[in-house]
């Protein structure tokens, strides 16, 4: 578990070393809800061992999936219910997670019981109508009983549900996730159509799992023929490519950093982050590249001569969602004006993100803009420490702990232990990392 406040200061010597960063997040909740729904067992190695994957995984047992523990936390057996799970005893609580909460509400809606699903403060604030809506349309019975409209604890009524043919308004692989998940178990063709790509993690397990999927040549139309059961089958997540991004820009904005990153996820549905680096004019190389269901491969990264700044496509947007709080951190550090667009969505993540990346970015003195849907950042001005919150949001505490790898004085984040929820682990990497 992260202490609760983390203080960092410039990291004199740059990042230097060779790490493995943990399990992916999306794939791990759904290699759990997958296989806890599946046919007989699999072996899961590397799943993410964090708050909000953990949360998902006692979910699944509450279910009757049963979890057989390996030579390590991370590897486990999951022995699935054959599509027989059992109702609930208690509340199921998703803690933090929207992820969780938004693809087990696909589920459960679709399943012959009574369940109730609870988050903390920040899920309980996230829109759930998002989700309610279609699944409603397919016959489900959700009820959002939050304290604010359309939010969490969500009741669910579970039964039997119609497929349909849903257009999503949004890119949200989190939607699209729980309309195919109740697909899968709808009688008929289930089909989406997304307005951009997003995170395709669930119809590459579809695969894996043996569940008849379709995938259009865009990639933005997708079927799931069901009733199906998954077949279950031996497992490695690779490493979560939103957890190296914190190294990726750290080690391009602290001069004399070369930092290595073992078996991490490359899915080309995640890796604008890459792409977007390298233009700005990070020194970043990929090696030992091993495709399969999910590619991954070894990624360095050198401290270039300087960055520059870049626009961010519309189209890149859902494809780096959740590490533009770090990438405006190198954009604090890049010569120009980068400008980060189309992205409301980051107002409805853990924290409203664009509110708190501004916040924090200015604290330490640097130069941006705010706009409804992002921020234009222009670096050079060089930063200063600052004591920050993170509002309760894991990637706002650590992109703000890179910024203060490259700035004057002591930067302190407070509330970091919502760090947990996606990276045990990480302040042992900070410091192996800086400590040279
Ligand atoms: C996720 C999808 C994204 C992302 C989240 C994980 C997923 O959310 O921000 O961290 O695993 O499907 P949206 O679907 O809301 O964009």
């Amino acid at each position: 578990m992260s202490s609760n406040s983390i203080t960092v200061s410039r990291a004199a010597q740059g990042l230097r070393g060779t790490i493995t960063v943990p399990g992916d997040k999306s794939i791990s909740h759904r290699v759990a809800i997958l296989g806890a729904l599946g046919t007989g067992s699999m072996q899961v190695r590397n799943y993410l061992c964090s708050e909000d994957c953990i949360n998902t995984l006692r979910a699944m047992q509450q279910l009757g999936a049963e979890v057989t523990p390996g030579d390590c936390e991370q590897n486990f057996t999951l022995t699935g219910t054959g599509m027989q799970p059992t109702a609930p005893a208690r509340d199921i609580d998703c803690g933090n997670s929207g992820t969780g909460m938004r693809l087990m509400a696909g589920v459960l809606a679709s399943l012959p019981f009574r369940s109730r699903m609870f988050g903390d403060a920040s899920l309980s604030s996230r829109p759930m109508k998002r989700i309610i809506d279609p699944l409603a349309s397919m016959g489900a019975r959700i009820t959002a009983c939050g304290e604010k409209p359309g939010c969490a604890p969500l009741e669910i009524e579970g039964g039997t549900v119609s497929p349909i043919h849903y257009d999503l308004p949004m890119a949200s692989a989190q939607v699209k996730s729980a309309v195919l998940l109740a697909g899968m178990l709808a009688e008929g063709r289930t089909s989406v159509h997304q307005p951009a790509i997003t995170r395709d993690h669930t119809e590459r397990l579809f695969e894996h799992f043996g569940i008849p999927c379709t995938v259009s040549e865009d990639g933005l139309d997708i079927a799931v023929e069901g009733p199906v059961v998954p077949q279950n089958k031996d497992i490695t997540v690779p490493g979560d490519i939103s957890s190296a991004a914190f190294w990726l820009v750290a080690a391009s904005i602290v001069p004399g950093s070369e930092v290595t990153l073992l078996n991490v996820g490359l899915n080309p549905t995640r890796d604008a982050i890459i792409t977007v680096l390298r233009r700005m004019g990070a020194d970043i190389t990929i090696t030992n590249i091993t495709e399969g269901g999910e590619p991954y491969g070894d990624i360095t990264v050198r401290a270039p001569q300087k960055l520059v700044a870049t626009e961010v496509l519309k189209p890149e947007i859902p494809n780096l969602i959740d590490e533009i709080p770090v990438l405006a951190v190198a954009a604090a550090f890049a010569e120009g004006t980068t400008r980060i667009r189309n992205a409301a969505e980051l107002r409805v993540k853990e924290s409203d993100r664009i509110a708190t990346v501004v916040g924090n970015l200015r604290a330490m003195g640097a130069n941006v803009e705010e706009f409804p849907d992002g921020m234009e950042i222009t670096g050079g001005a060089p930063l200063h420490g600052a004591t920050m919150d993170c509002y309760g949001d894991h990637r706002i505490a650590m992109s703000f702990l890179m910024a203060g790898l490259n700035a004057d004085g002591e930067t302190t984040l407070h509330n970091c232990h919502s760090i947990n929820t996606s990276y045990p682990g990480f302040e042992t990497h900070l410091r192996s990392l800086t400590q040279g």
